[in-house]
């Protein structure tokens, strides 16, 4: 008998950055009471899993992903007691709950950093310097000295977030016991950040220096961080982590921050024995272009082991808003984006906003929280600011008058209460589109099946009978194929019979279901 498939193959996936979803206090911050209220918003949606950025006690230096106590919930979210609800709550809708799992680095206000030195990786210096030359992802050195012992502790992020030794049995073994503490309490699945570099090299070995073929990411830090990251003994510890998820069915999908699909698809080891999902920073980190995502998707397709499964998106809380990034606040391109996140054939993850096209918000310079923007570096507040409910003032955020943590971006075409109400809307077309999926297996499971993709025009197949077009060039175009429209981004046209030849203006896209 075939094994049922897993509730995360045929689900949509929901982020959400829980201080900016919903305010139930009227503090200015979201929390997990906030999100329970908004459980009608989701399930109307038609999501059916929902990955919370972290939850953990931490004090913000990297919001929330500097945990200070991996067991319990940050007070301004609210209480291990929500977190419990909302999970229960969630279920009675078909809609599991996955976290956010920091196993890279803690807080240097974690009781371990003080009481377990030894999970930590420390050296005596070199030459009066750091140990070597290990760089921050967020700028300046990876390293530093610590007054009392003269020794250097290592940071690939900010010096609040000391790096775990994960050479140390004890440290692998307290996340055995992290991960099971949240499956006991009903936790599907975890999201695990920064999961190609948790690994260093054992004898922390100087980075080589970028070479002008490096990625520009590479270029910027001044070297390739192929021993502070990316080591292949990684993979020891993927395997580990999944051994534990399957002793209670749960997802786990890791950040795997790499820049090659070859790489990449190693994360899924076999096919069965490491990450469930690996997300795509290849296809998420591309210009939108046709002629350059294409090829990215026909790779992936190619490379997956056979028993391996794509993950999709479009964008997360560390990069600016599709909208704004990818289709230049062009309302037409930004629904051809969103039907193509739900067509591919893979897990689709929209980030909270997705839904409305929601643009990026100008941050001002004074409001400015996020630590990479503070050393100068590509802000992330932007992508990060309040949901916008409807138009009202708090935005249905938080009460009218009330000060949010970031500042609330444009809300007068973007927020949910207006486009509810419009048929037209970005909203619907997800909503639909979720729809569509779940009643049509070609655009569950289907084959994808690449036809054409020139001049800004991309046309594969789903399946036997799905085929989807997407026009994000400037030319009107015609696709040859017959069937009726099943949803089209200009809705007017969704059930519209087509004989012979799609035609299709200029940042419009339809899916079409073919005759036999
Ligand atoms: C991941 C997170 C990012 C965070 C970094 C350090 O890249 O997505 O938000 O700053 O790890 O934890
Ligand atoms: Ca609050």
């Amino acid at each position: 008998m075939e094994p049922t498939t897993p509730w995360w193959r045929d689900g949509v996936i929901y982020q959400i950055y829980v201080r900016s979803f919903s305010d139930s206090n009227d503090d200015g911050v979201g929390d997990l009471r906030g999100l329970i209220e908004r459980l009608d918003h989701l399930e109307w949606l038609g999501v059916d899993g929902l990955w919370l950025n972290p939850t953990f006690p931490s004090p913000n230096a990297d919001w929330g992903f500097d945990v200070s106590d991996y067991r319990g919930v940050h007070p301004e979210l609210g209480t291990l007691e929500d977190l419990d609800e909302l999970v229960a709550r969630a279920g009675e809708r078909g809609i599991r709950v996955i976290l956010d799992l920091v196993p890279n680095h803690t807080s240097d206000e974690h009781p371990w950093f003080r009481e377990r030195r030894d999970f930590y990786v420390w050296r005596e210096g070199r030459d009066g310097g750091p140990p070597n030359n290990w760089v921050s992802v967020f700028g300046g050195p990876g390293w530093t000295r610590d007054d009392e012992t003269g020794l250097w502790y290592l940071h690939n992020f900010d010096p609040k977030q000391p790096d775990l030794d994960w050479w140390n049995e004890d440290v692998r073994a307290e996340f055995d016991d992290i991960l099971r503490f949240w499956f006991d309490r009903g936790i599907a699945g975890f999201r695990i950040d920064v999961a190609h570099g948790i690994v260093k090299d054992r004898e922390l070995r100087d980075n080589p220096a970028a070479t002008a073929d490096d990625i520009e990411h590479y270029r910027r830090l001044g070297q390739r961080p192929e021993f502070s990251m990316n080591r292949s003994e990684v993979h020891d510890v993927l395997r580990r982590f999944r051994r534990v998820a399957d002793g209670y069915d749960a997802v786990l999908v890791g950040e795997t921050y790499v820049h090659d699909i070859e790489t990449l698809v190693r994360f899924y080891g076999d096919g069965v024995d490491e990450l469930h999902l690996a997300f795509n920073f290849v296809f998420l980190l591309a210009k939108f272009d046709v002629s350059v995502l294409a090829p990215i998707v026909a790779r992936t397709e190619e490379l997956l082991p056979s028993h391996a499964w794509p993950v999709w998106t479009v964008g997360n809380h560390d990069i600016a808003r599709f909208a704004t990034r990818w289709a230049e606040d062009d309302a037409g391109l930004a629904r051809c984006v969103l039907m193509l996140l739900l067509t591919l054939r893979g897990t689709p993850v929209l980030y909270y906003g997705d839904e409305l096209a929601m643009a990026e918000t100008d941050v001002p310079v004074d409001r400015e929280l996020d630590p990479v923007a503070k050393r100068g570096g590509e802000g992330r507040d932007g992508a990060r600011t309040p949901m916008p409910w409807s138009d009202v003032p708090g935005l249905g955020f938080t009460r009218a008058g009330v000060e949010p943590w970031l500042p609330f971006g444009d809300a007068s075409v973007a927020n949910v209460a207006s486009q509810r109400s419009d048929p037209q809307s970005p909203l619907h077309l997800v909503r639909d589109l979720i729809a569509l999926r779940r009643s049509e297996e070609d655009l569950l499971s289907g084959e994808y099946t690449p036809v054409t993709a020139s001049g800004g025009v991309w046309v594969y197949r789903r399946g036997s009978q799905h085929l989807v077009a997407l026009n994000c060039g400037n030319e009107e175009t015609e696709v040859p194929v017959s069937g009726s429209i099943a949803i089209a981004t200009e809705r007017s046209r969704d059930g519209e019979r087509v004989d012979g030849g799609l035609r299709l203006g200029a940042r419009s896209a339809a899916v079409v279901r073919q005759e036999r």
